[in-house]
């Protein structure tokens, strides 16, 4: 039988931090990774580029027969996922499904403040959209939710190079911490909205005091994956188990497998593909 996978999209290497919670949670499914490595970092550019560029990998892992597609980016999720979902999808192929990253990670972050005093910590296309503030609102059962938000356009840069233990990398987190740190001294909950963040998260623990619960998003959309895929058979029934992982990337396959293996802790196999 041929393969279903989920499809699991970022703009490099960040999708990975959800991957690897999807296979801890869904073992045994089998998952598409891409990574569009070339044209990495999203986060800077306008909302018809990211739309442009998700639309075509959504539609490549449609093609590459993924009923099920998981936008493991914020920036894409904040930027595409509305318009692919209201007016792509019931023109593209109705029967399948697109996912993103926000609303999970919105509820849980409203769950989890006593005092609604919520950072978020994006890209600058994230932070600009707004979304974590009018979703947190949106999604907050009534809890009264005070958001302040920091861009960090180095952040991603810096993992695509690989230069995470690094005294620049150091420097620009410690920076963005602290601006956030200074917009709201009440914080109880810090958000890492961007899938890459994860992967520098011993350096962003250095700086942020203990009693801030810092959130990574990885988990949390796993866990709703499975919440959704429970209560739509229809959709987990499409999806086969073989346990094959596929690794893509619109940049080298060679570079991918070098950086993709070290932050998966495994050997990686990867291919290059055009979008
Ligand atoms: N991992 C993407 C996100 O969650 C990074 C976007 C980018 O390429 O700047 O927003």
């Amino acid at each position: 039988m041929k393969n279903s996978p989920i499809g699991v999209f970022d703009s490099g290497y960040g999708g990975l931090t959800v991957l690897k919670a999807l296979e801890k949670i869904l073992p045994g499914f089998d998952f598409l990774y891409l990574g569009d490595n070339a044209r990495t970092p999203y986060g800077t550019r306008s909302f018809e580029v990211v739309y442009e560029y998700t639309l075509q990998a959504v539609k490549y892992l449609f093609s590459r027969n993924c009923p099920l597609v998981v936008i493991a980016c914020n920036t894409a999720s904040a930027k595409a996922l509305r318009n692919i979902q209201q007016l792509d999808l019931p023109k593209i192929a109705p029967e399948n499904r697109v996912l993103g990253v926000i609303r999970p990670s919105v509820e849980k972050v409203a769950e989890i403040t006593k005092n609604g005093h919520v950072g978020v910590l994006g890209t600058v296309g994230t932070v600009t959209s707004n979304s974590y503030p009018i979703e947190l609102e949106k999604w907050s059962k009534g809890k009264v939710i005070s958001t302040v938000q920091e861009a960090c356009p180095m952040w991603v840069p810096i993992v695509e190079n690989n230069e995470i233990e690094t005294k620049g990398a150091e420097f620009f987190i410690k920076k963005n911490i602290q601006n956030i740190l200074q917009k709201d001294k009440d914080l109880d909950t810090l958000i890492l909205a961007c899938t890459h963040y994860p992967l520098l998260s011993k350096i962003i623990q250095k700086y942020v005091p203990e009693k801030i619960k810092i959130l990574e998003q990885g988990q949390i959309v796993a866990d709703k994956l499975l919440d959704y895929l429970q209560r739509h058979p229809e959709i987990g029934d499409k999806l086969t188990k073989s346990g094959n992982v596929i690794f893509q990337t619109t940049e080298s396959a060679e570079n991918f497998e070098n950086t993709a293996s070290l932050f998966l802790g495994r050997e990686v196999k990867a291919c290059n593909i055009h979008l």
